[in-house]
């Protein structure tokens, strides 16, 4: 008999702590006794009554990120999950002890990982990766600009894009964590008052919105894209459509919460393919601002709030780290 989930629940704006039935996995799912779960933007939205879950996913219970155990499976899930280290992403529900997880959106989390860096894994990794992989197409020797570039996303795009032989410019608001970011790969780092400056570009992953993507288009080579994932500075950019026609720019982006099961699987299993080797042999890791207990939830949010991080805020559920 498993015990009682305690989750994070969001209630008239607040987040307060509540048991729930443990949920039980349906065909093709498992159920994750979760550790660690990592805190995004988009949860501090849903608290805000401003991102509903997409369907199937806890309506109340925020968290798209989880690290943890296969303790529980549903039909026709492979044994071979039983009681593994595994982390995933998930519509909503991480910020739980226990969460459901459809099988084939876990990732085994290399031995030598730690459950906060797990935890902290699969959202950036994976909206990063497809963002510039999938849509940005990028090529070895190209050069690509990652804004919002010491955050969570920004910290993991950075990696991916120099593993794929890129030349990375990373911006970010201030000086304070170019250090680590150049350590990461990032050939370049400057602020946002800087890109006037940068050579020819070639991509650019876009995390911050108009606030870098105004001084960005400019700077743009001959058939250059632009993704953009994430609008925090505002939705709405002046950008003059001369340059796009006479550069052939291609201005697209995506989110990844709503999309479909089967397109989730998808990315997963791509980005998988691509970062698990270099996950495993510390080639690429997760940097860590910060971590709490799941009752310090709102000290959690309030921490990512605040500018100045560098990499993830985790939550710690309380479940014993195997
Ligand atoms: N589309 C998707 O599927 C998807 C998935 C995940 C995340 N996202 C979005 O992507 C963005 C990045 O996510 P994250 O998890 O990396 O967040 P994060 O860890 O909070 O990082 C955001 C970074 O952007 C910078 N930033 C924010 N507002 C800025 C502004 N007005 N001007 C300049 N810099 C600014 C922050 O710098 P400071 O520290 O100086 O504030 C921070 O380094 C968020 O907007 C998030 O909602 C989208």
């Amino acid at each position: 008999m498993l015990p009682d989930v305690r989750s994070v629940v969001i209630e008239d704006g607040n987040l307060a702590l509540r048991e729930r039935p443990t949920p039980t996995p349906g065909p093709g799912d498992v159920l994750v006794e979760v550790v660690a779960a990592g805190v995004n933007a988009a949860d501090l939205l849903q608290r805000r009554g401003l991102y509903p879950p997409p369907p199937g996913a806890p309506a109340d219970v925020p968290g798209l990120e989880l690290a943890g155990v296969v303790v529980a499976r549903g039909d026709g899930v492979d044994p071979e999950w039983d009681g593994r280290r595994v982390c995933a992403v998930v519509g909503g529900g991480g910020q739980s002890t226990h969460a459901v997880v459809a099988a084939e959106h876990l990732i085994p989390v290399p031995a030598h990982v730690d459950w906060d860096e797990a935890g902290g894994f699969a959202e950036a990794f994976l909206t990063a990766h497809d963002a510039l992989v999938a849509q940005a197409r990028l090529a070895p020797g190209e050069h690509v600009v990652v804004s919002g570039a010491a955050g969570g996303v920004g910290s993991a795009a950075v990696q991916i894009a120099h593993r794929r032989g890129a030349r990375v410019s990373a911006v970010t608001r201030t000086r304070d964590h170019h250090d680590e970011l150049l350590s990461l790969g990032a050939e370049r780092a400057l602020t946002i008052d800087e890109v006037d400056d940068l050579p020819p570009v070639d991509a650019v992953l876009e995390l911050v919105g108009p606030a870098h993507l105004e001084r960005v288009v400019p700077r743009l080579a001959p058939g250059g894209r632009v993704v953009v994932i994430g609008i925090g500075s505002g939705a709405e950019a002046r950008i003059d459509l001369r340059r796009v026609m006479a550069q052939r720019l291609t201005l697209t982006g995506s989110t990844l919460r709503a999309r479909a099961r089967e397109e989730k699987a998808d990315v997963t299993s791509r980005a998988t393919a691509d970062l698990w080797e270099a996950w495993d042999a510390g080639a690429i890791r997760v940097p860590v601002q910060s971590r709490f207990a799941l009752d310090e939830v709102a000290g959690a949010y309030e921490a990512f709030a605040r500018p100045g991080k560098f990499g993830k805020v985790i939550l710690r559920t309380g479940a014993a780290p195997r």
